[in-house]
């Protein structure tokens, strides 16, 4: 009989570090471990890494930092870095921080009980980075049955072959593979019989979803098959590529009822030069034209994006058309940074010539673009009658019985109900919404 023992997962960055930690915690489960939100109390302490932009790594290093006193204090606890950090740093890392015992990268996330096993029988340190190239082997691990949720992401593809110049994510998640679609699709009915209802399928660009092998169904024809499965009562994916957004994607917004209208479709800039520097295959033109279309077969959709300010060589005049993009175009909802030179990518080799200060007041100033136009989207909800599916109870509320849930579009809706929350959790149900606010909806059930 093992006994019970307690691991930590701190997750920073993206959704596919979520899924990768959920992952991690039903491999461990074997062992005996379960999960803690504590470091006190945990015998495993993992840090699953975000290295997208500097600061991201930076703070993984701070918790490091902080974790050295507590492993001095408990020598038996065992320390692991997961994710891009450790992908980005391999060995280098083990070095650095010689407190830490294991060192996996992102495709290593199948084998990490193995990896617990051999720190602990060695005692020594255990660096294992190595990308896998069988798409077999590497999505093996079936659905993760962690909680109790009303939504769940699915990985269908890792990895990314596009280079952006800013980018070291196709350093650190290694190339494009996809999942099998009956692997995607038995994943989604184990989740769906455990009483998700949203599946979020995830990939850095699945819009070239089955390219990298002969025959393969394209991205259109996995959300179809996903769509149909009993007991999706939502479906979003994200990300997609402007430059691969084809037409066959697109109309699956007319055609899937279950397919909800949000579409996350990153622009970086709104400049034609800068595009091209960042090497993103697409110009400002091209990417209007799909927002068009994707407004003429989803109307009211949510169109959310990425911008960046302050790529290498960043003009005022470039920067100015990024604004005016971000004023014309009307996101919904969008993510903006400032721009962080990463170690190995094309970019880094650029000199990063716009001063912090300029990049900071970039930022403010789209920003402040980018909020008010969410605000008049949100704005527009108003009065409407939208699907909301209740994820659970409202953790501002002030009156028991509020419910929290999103709409289609995904926005955080809040309203009262009558009775236990638990009871609506999983309901889709239909909210009339009776105000904005900065972050949030606020609406009243019609049932
Ligand atoms: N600097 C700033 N932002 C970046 N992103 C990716 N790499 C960088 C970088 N080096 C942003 C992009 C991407 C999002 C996930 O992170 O906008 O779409
Ligand atoms: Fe990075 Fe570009 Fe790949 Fe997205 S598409 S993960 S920005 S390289």
């Amino acid at each position: 009989m093992i006994g019970v023992r307690k691991v930590r997962i701190h997750t920073f960055g993206c959704q596919m570090n979520v899924y990768d930690s959920e992952h991690m915690l039903c491999n461990l489960a074997p062992l005996g471990f379960q999960s803690t939100l504590s470091d006190e109390d945990a015998d495993l302490i993992i840090l699953n890494t975000c290295s997208v932009r500097e600061k991201a790594a930076a703070k993984v290093f701070s918790l490091l930092g902080r974790l050295k006193r507590h492993k001095r204090s408990r020598p038996g606890v065992l320390l692991a870095v997961a994710g891009c950090v450790a992908q980005q740093e391999q060995e280098e890392l083990a070095r650095r921080v010689p407190y830490v015992d294991i060192v996996l990268g992102p495709d290593q996330v199948p084998s990490i009980a193995e990896l617990v096993e051999q720190a602990e029988r060695t005692g020594g340190q255990v660096v294992a980075t190595r990308f896998l190239s069988d798409p077999d082997g590497l999505f093996s691990q079936g659905a993760a049955l962690v909680g109790n949720r009303v939504s769940a992401f699915v990985t269908v593809m890792k990895g990314c072959n596009q280079f952006c110049s800013y980018c070291i994510v196709p350093y650190t998640r290694g190339r494009e593979s996809s999942k099998p679609a009956d692997a995607v699709e038995s994943e989604v009915r184990a989740l769906v019989d455990s009483g998700v209802r949203e599946i979020f399928l995830l990939g850095q660009n699945v819009n070239r979803y089955g390219m990298d092998r002969e025959g393969w169904p394209r991205f259109s024809d996995l959300l179809r098959r996903v769509s149909a499965i009993e007991g999706v009562a939502r479906l979003r994916f994200t990300t997609s590529h402007p430059a691969d957004c084809t037409d066959d994607l697109v109309c699956c917004f007319a055609e899937l009822p279950n397919l909800a209208p949000y579409f996350h479709l990153p622009l970086q800039s709104g400049s034609d030069s800068v595009l091209a520097r960042m090497n993103r295959r697409y110009d400002l033109n091209h990417y209007r034209g799909r927002i068009e279309r994707l407004r003429a077969i989803c109307p009211g959709i949510h169109l959310s994006t990425d911008l960046i300010v302050g790529f290498p060589g960043e003009t005022d005049e470039e920067f100015e058309a990024t604004l005016r993009a971000a004023r014309d175009l009307e996101f919904g909802s969008a993510f903006s940074f400032k721009y962080s030179p990463r170690p190995g990518t094309k970019a880094a080799l650029l000199a990063d010539d716009v001063p912090d200060a300029v990049k900071a007041e970039r930022l403010e100033k789209l920003q402040a673009v980018l909020y008010s136009g969410m605000a008049r989207a949100m704005g527009a909800h108003v009065g409407r009658i939208e699907p909301v599916l209740v994820e659970g109870s409202s953790v501002r509320s002030t009156s028991p019985g509020q419910a929290t849930g999103r709409t289609g579009t995904n926005y955080v809706v809040n309203f009262d109900v009558p009775g236990s929350v638990e009871e609506w959790r999983g309901r889709m149900v239909p909210v009339r919404i009776t105000a904005a606010l900065p972050h949030s909806l606020a609406g009243e059930p019609l049932t």
